[in-house]
């Protein structure tokens, strides 16, 4: 299946859910599932940056799933270090820029030491900016923002009237991103699961019956092509729109 370039999606978010599921039904551990999981993500990020996408952003680790089991936390870390280990390359020789969002000082030192790495290594790539959502939680990003800017105004640096939309969005992880044109979660479970709310307000939903390591180019595709076969409307009408 190809796609044209007329109606791409600008900003591309996923919920890449259901990796134990799809280990458990194959009766292997949950880890084999996230390895597997992994090679759906690579193939995403192909793809996305070969249609002409421009921002990715996948939910990696959620602030939440620090609540797992310790052993499974151990293993997503170490896989997260191991694919920035080995995934360098390819996003400097594909101009993909790596960028986080999330509570990433809860990370272990030497993977935060490498992802700081390869941010840095890769920031001037143009292409495609993917973004990797870890330690995550959309509430936490608001906290921190509102938190920010009451400082600003308690130290006379702005004044409350200057606070609206443009200000949040400057002081949310994801400044500089524009907003999510599409988010998509796999596995059949229809949630956000504190994913990017502020920045999905106006997003199209695509729901997924796919387990994660399932999902390929091929559904990505149809889900865009779904994405292009709707009316955003904005709040207008569909009169205006035309
Ligand atoms: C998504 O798969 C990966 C992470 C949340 C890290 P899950 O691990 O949530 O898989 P299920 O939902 O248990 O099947
Ligand atoms: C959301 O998946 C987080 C990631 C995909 C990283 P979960 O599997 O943690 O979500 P819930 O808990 O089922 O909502
Ligand atoms: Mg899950």
């Amino acid at each position: 299946m190809e796609t044209d370039k007329i109606n791409i999606p600008q900003h591309i978010a996923i919920i890449m859910d259901g990796n134990g599921r799809w280990a458990t039904n194959k009766g292997f551990s949950r880890d084999k599932g996230h390895t597997e999981g992994r090679e759906s993500a690579k193939e995403m990020v192909r793809t996305c940056a070969k249609i002409g996408v421009k921002n990715l952003t996948l939910f990696a680790f959620s602030s939440e799933n620090w609540k797992r089991p310790k052993l499974e936390i151990e293993l997503l870390m170490g896989l997260l270090h191991n694919s920035l280990i080995t995934e360098l390359k390819e996003l400097q020789k594909n101009n993909i820029r790596l960028k986080t969002i999330g509570d990433t000082s809860k990370l272990p030192l030497v993977v935060r030491k490498f992802l700081e790495k390869v941010c840095d290594q890769t920031k001037n790539n143009d292409l495609m900016t993917l973004t990797l959502a870890l330690s995550y939680g959309s509430r936490d990003e608001i906290i921190n923002s509102v938190k920010e800017i009451a400082d600003k105004v308690k130290n006379n640096i702005i004044s409350v009237e200057k606070i609206d939309e443009s200000l949040i969005n400057q002081h949310l992880y994801t400044r500089n991103l524009p907003d999510v044109d599409l988010m998509i979660r796999t596995s059949g479970e229809k949630r956000i699961s504190n994913f990017l709310l502020w920045q999905s307000a106006y997003a199209e939903l695509y729901f997924s019956d796919k387990l994660w390591p399932d999902f390929k180019s091929e559904h990505l595709l149809k889900a865009i092509e779904d994405y292009k076969s709707r009316e955003r409307r904005f709040g207008k009408t569909s009169q205006q729109i035309i």
